[in-house]
């Protein structure tokens, strides 16, 4: 079966993404909608993480005599126009049939980091090309094949990735009925899997298929063997316990992705982002001069600055 993705080119007026959502879903294949918008089980994480910030209410100051503000930052070496990062998301294909060539466009348009994940529908060295000197970040969902591991970071440090974000909290699809209810494959093959040969292409696999050759049992070690494999920064994603941020920070991640996936994969988990998860991991990351970083698929803008406050207040 063909899928039809957009091929459109032309400027839309953004009100609000309650509304955006609303135009997509109208154009888009009810299965791909589905896999970009749905979370996993009864969707209960993925509601809590949007309603936990709407709950979190602002005090506007007024008198400080702002009249614009400076949202200029740097990460490691890197410059940026904001300090918001762009987060990992597979198989942009879905959503228009330049894929990830237009959103590394995008974001380095926004003076942001993109980040490409092992499942995009563009090579790496496309996405790169496609933003010639603009920073990105390569996702890897590490395999239980360490030849693939291997094969994949070489080809993201050649194409001049600044950092590795390693995910841990997926390593198994997760129950994502609308996924079951669609009969949702991916209909466009991913072709940084289809680069090595012992792998197929993820074209007409589910969720569960494609993850199944990701590795399961990921350790702290791994981090240094990522590291070691890279020679770039280490970002752990997926990290929600306090416990395992301590561990990955002991073991040497450069970062942590404080991150429940959007509720994608696994249903029940507290909502992004715990407050005791902060206050108990904050020491350690100001003992490690860990910078703090918004990297997300925010709604709106508030949000963002509401998931700051949330660290520091
Ligand atoms: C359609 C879609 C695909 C995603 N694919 C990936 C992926 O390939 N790798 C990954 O690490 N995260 C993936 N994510 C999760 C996001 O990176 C991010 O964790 C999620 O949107 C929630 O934001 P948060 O991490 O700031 O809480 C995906 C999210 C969406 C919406």
């Amino acid at each position: 079966m063909v899928y039809h993705t957009s091929n459109e080119e032309h400027s839309i007026d953004i009100v609000n993404i309650a509304l955006l959502e609303h135009q997509v879903k109208a154009r888009m294949e009810t299965g791909a909608f589905g896999y970009i918008y749905g979370g996993a089980e009864d969707e209960i994480t993925m509601r809590d993480n949007t309603l936990s910030f709407n709950r979190k209410k602002i005090v506007p100051r007024v008198l400080q005599g702002i009249d614009s503000a400076d949202l200029t930052t740097n990460l490691w070496d890197i410059s940026l126009k904001t300090p918001i990062i762009q987060a990992p998301s597979a198989a942009h294909g879905l959503a228009h049939n330049k894929g990830e060539v237009d959103t590394a466009k995008g974001v380095a348009a926004a003076g942001s980091i993109f980040s490409i994940s092992t499942y995009a529908n563009t090579t790496i060295e496309d996405a790169a090309a496609a933003a010639p000197n603009a920073p990105y970040f390569f996702q890897l969902y590490m395999s239980k094949d360490d030849g693939f591991n291997q094969f994949i970071i070489d080809k993201a440090v050649k194409a001049g990735a600044k950092a590795i974000i390693l995910t841990v909290d997926s390593t198994l699809g997760g129950y994502r009925e609308q996924d079951i209810i669609n009969h949702f494959q991916f209909p466009l093959p991913m072709p940084n899997l289809t680069a090595y040969s012992h792998s197929g292409d993820g074209k007409g696999q589910g969720i569960s298929a494609i993850y199944a050759a990701a590795k399961q049992g990921i350790v702290p070690s791994d981090i240094q063997k990522i590291k070691q494999l890279a020679k770039r920064p280490v970002i752990v994603k997926g990290i929600q316990s306090p416990v395992d941020a301590a561990i990955a920070i002991t073991a040497g991640a450069d970062g942590i992705w404080i991150s429940n996936h959007g509720g994608r994969q696994l249903d029940g988990g507290p909502a992004a982002p715990p407050r005791l998860m902060f206050c108990q991991v904050l020491p350690l990351l100001w003992q490690n001069a860990y910078p703090l970083y918004l990297i997300a698929a925010f709604a709106v803008v508030n949000m963002c600055l509401k998931h700051l406050l949330a660290v520091l207040i």
